[in-house]
This record gives C-alpha cells, sequence and structure tokens, in this order.
C-alpha cells in the first residue's frame, strides 16, 4: 500500500525516475534520531555520500505534501548529485497528518520558534558539526509544500543559508493562520487572492527574525503558469517578497532570458554584479506548466556554486 501510494506522487515529481535511480549508489537514505531539540516531532533522514568532501556542503531537501523523506530522496535529483559531486542531502520528514509542513503558526513562522523551521535549522547545525561541513554553502530547497517552507526557512534562519530554491511555492509568511494554527491549508493564498507591496512582503520576513541585519540567502523562484493548486499570483508575490528583502524594484529585473532554463521558461534575474553573476533573485516562470515544475538538478547546482 505504501509503495503505490508514494511511487504516483514521485513519477509526478519528477517525469524522469530512471534520472535517480537507487541501483549502484553505494550510500544510503539513513534517520537521524537526535540531532537536537525538536519539539514538533520532525524526522530527520540525511544521504551522506560514500565519497564525502573535506568540507562538505549541505543541501536541506524539502517534500511536498503527502511526501516523505524517503519520496523525495528517491524521487529528486540531489542524492545522485551528491555521490558526484561529495555534499550532504538532509531530507526533512513533516511530523503532520497529511503531511504538509506547518508554514502557518507563530512557532515556525519565527526564528526558534520551536516549530517544524527550528528542527530543520536544528538539523543543519548537526549535520555541520558532525561531519566537519562547510558553513558557507548550506542551501535549501523544496517542492509544493516543501517550497513554502524553503521560503519559511530563507526567512527565519537567513543566517544559515548561502542560497535557496522553491519550486511551486507561496511567499514565507503567505499561509499564516489568523488563529494561529498549527500546519493550517490558507484557500485565501493559495487561490492567489493576496496581493501585497514588496515593503509588505519584506516587513513579514524581518518580523521572523527580528533585529537580525547579516546576510541573506539568495534566493529563486520557479512557478508554472497553469498551477490551480498555488494560483501563479503567489510567483508574483514571491518575487515582490524577495526582492524586497533585497531592496531590488521587482518590476525591473537586470537580465531577461527568454526560454531559459528550457523552451517557454522565462528567467528574470536582479541584484547581478561583478561578484555575483547568478544575481541575488532569480525568478523563473514556467509557461503552460501545472503545479508539478520538475526539478532542474543541473541549474540547482549552478545557482549553488557547487
Ligand atoms: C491567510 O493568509 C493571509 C495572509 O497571507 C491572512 O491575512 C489570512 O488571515 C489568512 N487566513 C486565515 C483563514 O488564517
Amino acid at each position: 500500500m505504501h509503495f503505490s501510494s508514494l511511487i504516483a506522487p514521485v513519477f509526478a515529481l519528477l517525469g524522469a525516475v530512471s534520472a535517480n535511480s537507487l541501483a549502484g549508489r553505494a550510500a544510503q537514505l539513513t534517520q537521524v534520531q537526535n540531532f537536537g531539540d525538536n519539539p514538533s516531532g520532525t524526522g530527520m533522514y540525511i544521504y551522506v555520500p560514500t565519497k564525502l568532501a573535506a568540507k562538505p556542503p549541505i543541501i536541506v531537501a524539502i517534500h511536498y505534501c503527502t511526501g516523505t523523506a524517503q519520496a523525495y530522496y528517491q524521487g529528486s535529483p540531489y542524492a545522485k548529485l551528491a555521490d558526484q559531486k561529495g555534499f550532504i542531502v538532509i531530507y526533512p520528514s513533516s511530523p503532520h497528518s497529511g503531511t504538509c509542513w506547518d508554514v502557518s503558526s507563530q512557532k515556525s513562522l519565527k526564528h526558534n520558534g520551536g516549530g517544524d523551521s527550528n528542527a530543520i535549522a536544528n538539523m543543519v547545525t548537526y549535520a555541520l558539526k558532525k561531519y566537519n561541513g562547510d558553513a558557507s554553502k548550506v542551501f535549501v530547497t523544496g517542492s509544493s509544500s516543501g517550497a513554502m517552507m524553503t521560503n519559511v526557512m530563507a526567512a527565519t534562519y537567513p543566517e544559515l543559508f548561502a542560497a535557496a530554491t522553491a519550486y511551486s511555492g507561496v511567499p514565507a509568511g503567505c499561509f499564516v493562520s489568523s488563529s494561529g494554527a498549527v500546519d493550517a491549508w490558507n484557500s485565501t493564498c493559495a487561490q492567489g487572492n493576496v496581493d501585497q507591496s514588496a515593503a509588505y512582503w519584506t516587513n513579514v520576513v524581518k518580523g521572523m527574525y527580528p533585529g537580525y541585519s547579516g546576510s541573506r540567502p539568495r534566493f529563486q523562484v520557479y512557478h508554472g503558469s497553469i498551477d490551480t493548486t498555488l494560483r501563479p499570483n503567489n510567483y508574483r508575490e514571491s518575487v515582490k517578497e524577495w526582492t524586497g528583502v533585497f531592496g531590488y524594484d521587482a518590476t525591473k529585473p537586470q537580465t531577461v532570458k527568454n526560454n531559459f532554463p528550457a523552451n517557454g521558461y522565462t528567467t528574470d534575474i536582479w541584484g547581478v554584479d561583478s561578484t555575483n553573476p547568478l544575481g541575488k533573485v532569480q525568478g523563473i516562470y514556467a509557461l503552460n506548466v501545472g503545479h508539478t515544475v520538475p526539478i532542474n538538478g543541473a541549474q540547482d547546482m549552478a545557482w549553488f556554486g557547487l
């Protein structure tokens, strides 16, 4: 029962599972029990490749709603890329029935609030220490609910991450529950009926870690133009959020790449300079793609600089 119910979303997620074949993979996905404070009961799974880099980078790869760490391990390209490049992948596993991530309660929407985001941050700290990881090369990515959590991680733990990639999510704070409910669905946001200014979103992000003035992760937003689960307005709001945080004008990308990274996709880039050719914010809008924007492992590696 578990196998068949998992395999469908895995296929849906990727469209090319063979690319991530587990055959020939020496290392395996392992659960870690005691990684630190974990009041929300979030699961930690880790993939440590056999050929580990001396100071390994870390990617946190966060599953979609109804997903699991195991399903995302199998259905995303990161473990295979870890075998090639020697980085570690952490696959958090949501503790909620359903199992979406809590991106609605203040526990998760605050730095050190004791929710899922706090647990994921503690996984990063644990892995950095245990494997002598490179703290300047920690990245976060995810799909759908995992993309929402990617936004929340970037907002609540900006000091941990160098870059983030969100596949079909919503801006950090868009799913906030007016009653403070944990793991609540927010149909106003999902349906694309939240339309706020860049200044509003910037305040939302800054309010998640008051007083923080350090660097923030470069942020990449992928979204499909015919997404009916999380309507495409969430693309525009996410772009407003992250360009706002960095102080760029969302309506004025510096670079526009048509049909990149795939036919029918448009990539808008803000914050390019000589030290940062990839920019600080990238918005990648996929024409005629629905909620499942396929993970682009090669582009993720380029964005993370791996
Ligand atoms: C949904 O989120 C918006 C902010 O994005 C918030 O104003 C609204 O209260 C939320 N709805 C519920 C039912 O919590």
